[in-house]
Order: structure tokens, then C-alpha cells, then sequence
């Protein structure tokens, strides 16, 4: 099978490494001595998830949410909430966990969830930043970089489910 496309290197692995380091060390440091469940938002953020609460030096909770938006390289602008989390997370801070920030609907929408159920507080942890786009104002709490207006996959980030598995971060390049 051929697909009309390349994957240009935007983020080596050893780059991102770096940074999701120093991100653990940031909430260690925020969040030390208290109670914190992380929500990763699937299925973006598994990767980053399962990289940043190895870097995190305290007890924290885990749980997912797995919520659609996105069809093809635009967003429909519809969140369904596809697998819910288990933990009760009345009266605790959650930090939200995304693989991108882009036009905000889905995360905005998730924090309205998490907040209506009881929730402390939800900050936004987001592995990746595109301003460009926002259509929602909302913005990360935490981040490892802001990019371009650019279509890009791996490190758990997809095109139509594929190259989720690359350990770099790569930029989508269409032919034609
Ligand atoms: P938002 O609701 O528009 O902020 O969309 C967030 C979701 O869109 C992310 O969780 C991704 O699944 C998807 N998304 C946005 N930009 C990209 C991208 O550049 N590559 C892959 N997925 C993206
Ligand atoms: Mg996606």
C-alpha cells in the first residue's frame, strides 16, 4: 500500500526525552504532598502518559478518558466520550493529560466533565502546543512545546491511526 505523503523529523527522541524530564520534575515539584490523579485523554496521550508518570517522583493516581474529534486533518467539532474513567475524582485535582492542544474543543470539553463531577481542580497537561488554531479559549497549564500550524504524528499522535508507534515526532508532508 502506498500513501500519498511523507513524515518529516520535527522532535527526536532524545529531545523529547529531555523534555518530558523536566516536565515529571515541574509537577513533582508543583504538586508534592498532594493528592493528584492524572487522566490521559486516549488514544493520544498513552505514549506521553506512560513516559511523564515515570518522571514524576511522588504518589499520583492514573485513569483514562477516551474521547473522538477528530476525523482525517480536520476536526468535526463533536467530543464524544467513547471509554469513561473509573476513579472518583470528587474534591481531587486532576491534571488532564493530551497528546495536542489544537483547536481546544475536545479539552474543553473534558474539563467541563471532570469539573461537573466533582472534581478540585483540572489543569491541562498537554505534550504538544498549536496556537494557530484555537478556536476555544482555553489554554495549557503545562506543555512540552508549541509548534506551528503543522500536521504532525508519532509519539502517540496519529493520521488516520497510523504512526502512533514512531518515537520521534515527525511532520506530515501531503504530495500533490
Ligand atoms: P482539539 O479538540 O481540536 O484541540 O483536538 C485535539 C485532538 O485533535 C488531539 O487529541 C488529536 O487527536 C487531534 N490533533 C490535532 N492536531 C493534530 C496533529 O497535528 N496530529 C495528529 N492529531 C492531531
Ligand atoms: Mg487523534
Amino acid at each position: 500500500m502506498t500513501y500519498r505523503h511523507k513524515v518529516e523529523v520535527m522532535l527526536t527522541k532524545e529531545e523529547i526525552a529531555e523534555k518530558v524530564k523536566e516536565l515529571g520534575a515541574t509537577i513533582t515539584r508543583d504538586y508534592s504532598g498532594k493528592e493528584v490523579t492524572l487522566i490521559g485523554v486516549l488514544k493520544g496521550s498513552f505514549i506521553f502518559l506512560s513516559d511523564l508518570v515515570r518522571a514524576i517522583d511522588m504518589p499520583v493516581e492514573i485513569d483514562f478518558i477516551c474521547a473522538k474529534s477528530y476525523q482525517g486533518t480536520t476536526s468535526t467539532g463533536v467530543v464524544n466520550v467513547k471509554m469513561d474513567t473509573i476513579l472518583d475524582i470528587r474534591g481531587k485535582t486532576v491534571l488532564l493529560v493530551e497528546d495536542i492542544l489544537d483547536t481546544g474543543k475536545t479539552l474543553s470539553a473534558l474539563r467541563e466533565t471532570l469539573l461537573s463531577r466533582g472534581a478540585a481542580e483540572v489543569k491541562i497537561v498537554t505534550f504538544l502546543d498549536k496556537p494557530a488554531r484555537r478556536k476555544i479559549d482555553i489554554s495549557a497549564d503545562y506543555k512540552c512545546y508549541t509548534i506551528e500550524d503543522r500536521f504532525v504524528v508519532g509519539y502517540g499522535l496519529d493520521y488516520d491511526e497510523m504512526y502512533r508507534n514512531l518515537d520521534y515526532v515527525g511532520e506530515v508532508i501531503l504530495d500533490g
